[in-house]
C-alpha cells in the first residue's frame, strides 16, 4: 500500500503520512509452517494407531491414551499460534509531511492520562518522572493536557504533583531548547550524565541540581507523610485534605494545577506550558470503583469539560515517554486522508529499561514485540493493553465506524471558563452515583466488571468497525518496570491468564463477540492469549508421565529405529531451532532464549494450570485453589541477586512445590531410569526409550536454577527447605506409580 496514493485525486490531496510493509521471507515461513503441519498430522496418526492392549500393562495403555489428547491439543494450539506468525507487517510514519500538511497551529488537541493507585507501590517520584516526561513531548503546548488520576486520593501524591508543576517550568524549556532525550528527568539524569551536545556543563549541571532539590523535597514528605505549609497564596488545592480522608473513602478532588488560560502560568522563557490536572474521584467503601477502568472513565468525563480533546493517550503511572515524538507518529495514523479514517487506536510496545543483559526471566520480550503484534496488526487489529496507547476519544465513548463518519480534529472547549468553575462542573462527574443508570462501563467507555477489560474495550472497539494500528519505532515510545522476581511473573501470568480464559469461554469470546465483525486470523490472534491456561494441561501431563514411564521401562514413543521417529524428531527440532532463530533475528540472545523457553516451562506448569484450576472450579462453584502467593516488594539484595543471574524464589507457595517436585521427580527417573536401562539391559535397552530419555534429560536442563536453589543457595531468594521437604513426599509417591 506504501505510496499507492496518487497527489490530487480528487482534490487537495496530501501526501500519506504512514507507510506499510510486508517482509519477503512469508512464502518460506508458510512453507516450513505445511511441513510441521504435516509432522503434527503423522504424530496424530501414530498416537492413534499404536495404543497398546488394556491388559497386561496398564501404565502403558493409560499413558498412551493421556498423550494422544495431549498430541491433540498441542497440535491444535499450535494452528492457533499460526495467525500471530503469518502476516506480520511494520509501519512507518512520515512525520516531517505532518508538519507540512499540517500548520503547527491546525494540529489537534491530545489529553494524556496517567494511572497511578497505590502510592506505597508506586513511589510520587515515579509518578511524577512519568508525569514530567508526558509534558514535554514535542508538541504545542497549548494543544497538550495532561491528567493524573491518583486513585488513592494521597495528598502527598498531590504534593508530588504540584511540586512538579513548579519544576516544569525549567525542565520543559531545558528539553526543548536542548533537545534532550529521554525527556523523564529520573530516566535523563540515571544515564551517567552523558551531558548533550548543545547544553553547557554548567547549564546541565543546574538543572541536576534543580532536580536533586526536588527529589530531596518530595522524599522528605514522602517519609514525613504529611504535607509541609505552603503559602496560602501559592496554593488553595491541599485545603482539600484534612484527617477524614483515607484512600477508600474520599469526596472528589480536582486540582487544574496548570491551566493554560491563566496568563501567568509560564515557563522561565516566557512560553505557555501544557495544562496539568490532578484528580481523585469520589470513593466509599460500600460503592464499587471498577479499579482502574473506573478511573479512565472518570478521566475521560472530566477532559471532556477541561479540554475535549479528539484525541485522548494513557499510560500507567511506571511507564515514562522515551520518545518525545510519539504524539505525532501516532497523529500520522489519524490524519491521514486515505487510510486513517477507521483507525481507532494506535498501540506502541511494551519495553523496558530495569532489565539487565541475559536477563534469567527472559523478560526482552522481543519475539512478542517483533513478530506476534505485527501479525495482530497484519490481521487489521492489534490489541489494547491499558498503557502507551492513542485512542480517538469518539472510540472509547462508544461511536460506530461508519464510511460517513467525520471526526472534528479541531473540537476543544470553546469559551474559557475560570478553572473554578471547570473544577466544580468536573467533580460532579467523578462522584460515586454519577454513573449509576448509565452506559458508562457497558457502552461507554473502558469495559467494566470483566477479568482484562483493557483488552475486551480493545475488542468491541474493533468489533464496532474500527481498526486498530501497532507502532514501534526503533527509539522505543514508553519504558517501564519489569518484574525481577519468579513470584511477582507467575502471580501477574496467573491472574492474566485466568483473565484470558475467562473471556474465551464467555459471550466475550473472541469468536463469538467478534464472528463476522473481525478476521478469522485475528479471533485466533486474541486466542493464543486465550487459551495459555488450557495449553498448560498437556504441558504438565508430558513433565511427568513420559518420565515416569522411562522410570517404570515403558516406553511411550517411537523406537529409535523406527521410521515413526521421524516425525517426532522434525516437529522438534524444527520447531524450536525456528523459535531460536526468530529470537535472535528480533534481538534477543541465545541465552535469553533459553531463559524464556525456562519461564515457558515455569509458567505453564504454575500460573496457567492453576489459573485453568481456579477457572474451572469456579464454574463448578469450588473455591479458588489457595495457591497465590503473596508479591514482596524488591530489597536491595534481592536486586543484587537479580543482576547476577540468580533466580528469585523466595516464600513458601504452592507454585514452587510444583516446580520443585517436577525438577526433582525428572531428576529422579533421569539417574534412575539411565541407571536402571543401562545396568540390566546395555546401550540396546535405551532405544526403544531414547526419545522419553532426551525430553527428561531436557527437562533437567532447564530445570538447573531450581536444583541450584534446592541444594546449593543459602540466601533469602532461594527456596525454603520446607518445599523441599513436601516436594519429596509428592516425587516419591509418584515414583512408587512406576514400581
Ligand atoms: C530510550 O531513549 C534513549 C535516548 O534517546 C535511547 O538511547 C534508547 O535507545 C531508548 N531506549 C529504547 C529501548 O529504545
Amino acid at each position: 500500500m506504501a505510496g499507492s496514493s496518487t497527489p490530487a485525486a480528487g482534490g487537495g490531496g496530501r501526501p500519506p503520512l504512514f507507510a506499510t510493509e510486508k517482509p519477503k521471507r512469508m512464502v518460506a515461513y508458510r512453507l516450513y509452517a505445511c511441513t510441521i503441519f504435516a509432522g503434527i498430522l503423522l504424530i496424530w496418526v501414530y498416537r492413534a494407531t499404536h495404543i497398546p492392549p488394556r491388559e497386561g500393562n496398564s501404565l502403558g495403555w493409560r499413558a498412551s491414551l493421556g498423550l494422544l489428547v495431549a498430541d491433540v491439543l498441542f497440535g491444535l494450539y499450535w494452528v492457533l499460534t499460526l495467525s500471530v506468525r503469518w502476516n506480520p507487517i511494520r509501519r512507518t510514519t512520515f512525520k516531517d509531511r505532518l508538519a507540512g500538511s499540517y500548520g503547527e497551529d491546525q494540529l489537534p488537541g491530545v489529553d494524556i492520562f496517567v494511572c497511578a493507585a497505590d502510592p506505597a507501590l508506586e513511589p510520587p517520584m515515579l509518578v511524577i518522572s512519568t508525569v514530567l516526561s508526558v509534558m514535554a513531548y514535542d508538541y504545542p503546548p497549548e494543544k497538550l493536557n495532561v491528567y493524573l488520576s491518583d486513585d488513592a486520593g494521597s495528598a502527598v501524591t498531590f504534593y508530588a504533583l504540584y511540586e512538579a508543576s513548579e519544576f516544569a517550568k525549567h525542565w520543559i524549556p531545558f528539553c526543548k531548547n536542548y533537545k534532550v532525550e529521554p525527556r523523564s528527568p529520573a530516566a535523563y539524569f540515571a544515564e551517567a550524565a552523558t551531558p548533550h551536545d548543545a547544553c553547557s556543563p554548567q547549564e546541565s549541571l543546574r538543572m541536576k541540581e534543580l532536580y536533586k532539590d526536588l527529589t530531596d523535597r518530595v522524599n522528605s514528605v514522602v517519609h514525613a507523610g504529611k504535607i509541609p505549609e505552603v503559602p496560602e497564596s501559592n496554593r488553595r488545592g491541599f485545603s482539600e485534605w484534612n484527617e477524614t480522608i483515607s484512600s477508600e473513602d474520599h469526596p472528589s478532588i480536582i486540582q487544574i494545577l496548570i491551566d493554560r488560560n491563566e496568563r501567568k502560568t509560564v515557563d522561565v522563557d516566557g512560553n505557555v506550558l501544557p495544562t496539568l490536572v490532578y484528580m481523585a474521584r469520589e470513593k466509599r467503601p460500600q460503592e464499587k470503583h471498577n479499579f482502574k477502568a473506573g478511573s479512565l472513565n472518570a478521566l475521560i468525563r472530566v477532559s471532556s469539560v477541561i479540554s475535549n480533546s479528539p484525541v485522548i493517550m494513557n499510560v500507567d503511572c511506571d511507564m515514562y515517554s522515551n520518545n518525545s515524538e510519539s504524539i505525532r507518529d501516532a497523529l500520522c495514523f489519524f490524519l491521514d486522508e486515505e487510510q486513517g479514517q477507521d483507525i481507532g487506536f494506535v498501540q506502541y510496545p511494551q519495553n523496558f529499561d530495569n532489565v539487565v543483559h541475559n536477563d534469567i526471566y527472559g523478560n526482552p520480550i522481543n519475539v512478542v514485540n517483533e513478530l506476534d503484534h505485527p501479525c495482530l496488526d497484519g490481521w487489521g487489529g492489534m490489541c489494547y493493553y491499558g498503557t502507551g496507547c492513542f485512542h480517538r476519544r469518539e472510540t472509547l465513548c462508544g461511536q460506530i465506524y461508519s464510511k460517513d463518519y467525520k471526526e472534528d480534529w479541531a473540537r476543544g472547549v470553546g469559551t474559557a471558563q475560570s478553572a473554578d468553575e471547570l473544577e466544580e462542573m468536573s467533580k460532579s462527574l467523578v462522584t460515586c452515583t454519577y454513573e449509576h443508570n448509565t452506559p458508562w462501563g457497558i457502552e461507554t467507555g473502558v469495559r467494566y466488571g470483566c477479568p482484562l477489560e483493557d483488552v475486551i474495550t480493545g475488542l468491541q472497539i474493533q468489533c464496532r468497525g474500527w481498526r486498530s494500528v501497532y507502532y514501534n519505532p526503533v527509539r522505543k515510545g514508553f519504558l517501564g518496570m519489569a518484574p525481577t522476581s519468579l513470584g511477582q511473573i507467575l502471580i501477574q501470568h496467573k491472574r492474566w491468564s485466568e483473565g484470558f480464559l475467562q473471556i474465551s469461554l464467555s459471550n466475550y469470546s473472541p469468536f463469538l463477540l467478534g464472528h463476522g465483525k473481525i478476521k478469522l486470523g485475528l479471533q485466533m490472534g486474541y486466542s493464543v492469549c486465550g487459551f495459555w491456561a488450557l495449553n498448560s494441561l498437556p504441558t504438565f501431563y508430558y513433565a511427568i508421565i513420559p518420565s515416569l514411564c522411562f522410570l517404570g521401562g515403558v516406553s511411550v514413543f517411537p523406537e529409535i529405529t523406527s521410521p515413526w521417529i521421524i516425525p517426532f524428531g522434525y516437529v522438534a527440532v524444527a520447531a524450536y531451532s525456528c523459535s531460536l532463530a526468530e529470537s535472535l533475528q528480533c534481538g534477543d540472545t541465545a541465552v535469553e532464549w533459553w531463559n524464556a523457553q525456562r519461564m515457558w516451562f515455569f509458567r505453564r506448569t504454575t500460573s496457567y494450570l492453576l489459573a485453568a484450576i481456579d477457572t474451572f472450579g469456579g464454574m463448578l462453584g469450588v473455591s479458588e485453589s489457595g495457591f497465590d502467593l503473596t508479591v514482596k516488594v524488591n530489597d536491595s539484595q534481592a536486586l543484587e541477586r537479580y543482576k547476577k543471574g540468580k533466580m528469585e524464589f523466595g516464600p513458601i507457595s504452592g507454585m514452587f512445590v510444583i516446580l520443585s517436585t517436577i525438577a526433582l521427580f525428572n531428576l529422579v527417573c533421569m539417574v534412575a531410569g539411565l541407571g536402571r536401562v543401562l545396568w540390566f539391559e546395555g546401550a540396546e535397552g535405551l532405544g526403544p526409550l531414547f526419545l522419553q530419555a532426551v525430553l527428561c534429560v531436557a527437562i533437567v536442563a532447564i530445570n538447573a536454577p531450581v536444583y541450584e536453589a534446592l541444594f546449593f543457595r543459602k540466601d533469602s531468594g532461594s527456596l525454603p527447605s520446607f518445599v523441599t521437604l513436601i516436594s519429596l513426599c509428592f516425587v516419591s509417591s509418584l515414583c512408587l506409580q512406576a514400581i
